[in-house]
């Protein structure tokens, strides 16, 4: 395990787990934090021997938002040029699934980070807001355009306009979430799936994975159309040779990745 200033890293075969570590602010995203979870992340996706990213926080709180003392003297402009939070389009535009394994508070930036990954996994004490409607201001972090599309208008536009916040298992009803587990279980269950996916081969899961987000960007007659020519290319891979024959010879397969 390595330790920076504000979060902390492991890796176990091809699973990286990523910690946010600012206990004192309940992993408030400050300039320091995103900086460092960025840099890292990108690092883990430009790793083949990475096969999946975990990224989670403490038991009472995955992460409570943005660091609102560091935003409280910042203005228009400050935010136009860049933000607190510059570099986020890489982390969106990572190939390596990630997933969030979050417990106790995801709220505002958090609950949008959370969002930002490729699915959440839930501990039972977990709760999501947007609660920046409470400190004068609006989600700024994708949070308007996530929550809605993952809960639907009517529960995104409440929990926005009034800052409320949902429990773990409001938000597996809603499709916030893809599972809900106990809390002492959640970074094991992580760990778990992460292994899963991170065994695949990483050409099927990259395309999967593009596959999915031009699900959430595309009409879907180009979103089709994007999946055939992905399909397609599949069968350009080893492992995709490697799959079939490993079915019809009743043995695992053994992906090379390529
Ligand atoms: C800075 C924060 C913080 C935050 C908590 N802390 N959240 N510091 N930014 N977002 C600090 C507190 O100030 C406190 O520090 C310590 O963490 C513990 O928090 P408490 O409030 O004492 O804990 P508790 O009573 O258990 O309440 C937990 C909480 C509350 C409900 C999560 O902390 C809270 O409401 N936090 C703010 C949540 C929020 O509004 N998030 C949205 C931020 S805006 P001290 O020093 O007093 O011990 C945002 C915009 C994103 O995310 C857009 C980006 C472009």
């Amino acid at each position: 395990m390595s330790e920076t200033t504000c979060i902390t890293t492991a890796v176990d075969g091809r699973v990286a787990t990523i910690t946010l570590n600012r206990p004192e602010a309940l992993n408030a995203l400050n300039s320091t934090l995103v900086t460092e979870l960025i840099e890292a992340a990108l690092a883990y996706d430009a790793d083949p021997g990475i096969g999946c990213i975990v990224i989670t926080g403490s038991a009472k709180a995955f992460a409570a938002g943005a660091d609102i003392k560091e935003m409280v003297d910042q203005s228009y402009t400050d935010m136009l040029t860049g933000g607190p939070f510059p570099g986020w389009g890489g982390f969106e535009r990572m190939r390596t699934p990630v997933i969030a394994a979050v417990a106790g508070f995801a709220l505002g930036g958090g609950c949008e980070l959370a969002m930002m990954c490729d699915f959440i996994l839930a501990a039972d004490t977990a709760k999501f807001g947007q609660p920046e409607i409470n400190l004068g201001i609006l989600p700024g972090f994708g949070g308007s355009q996530r929550l809605p599309r993952a809960v639907g208008k009517a529960k995104a536009a409440e929990m926005v306009l009034t800052g409320r916040m949902m429990g773990a298992e409001e938000a597996e009803r809603s499709g916030l979430v893809a599972r809900v587990v106990p809390a002492d279980e959640l970074l094991a269950e992580a760990a778990k799936v992460a292994a899963t996916i991170a065994s695949k081969s990483l050409p099927a899961v990259y395309a999967a994975k593009d596959a999915l987000q031009a699900a959430q960007e595309m009409p879907l007659a180009e979103g089709l159309r994007f999946e055939r020519q992905a399909f397609a290319a599949a069968f350009a891979t080893a492992d995709q040779e490697e799959g079939m024959r490993a079915f019809a010879e009743k043995r695992a397969p053994e992906f090379t990745h390529r």
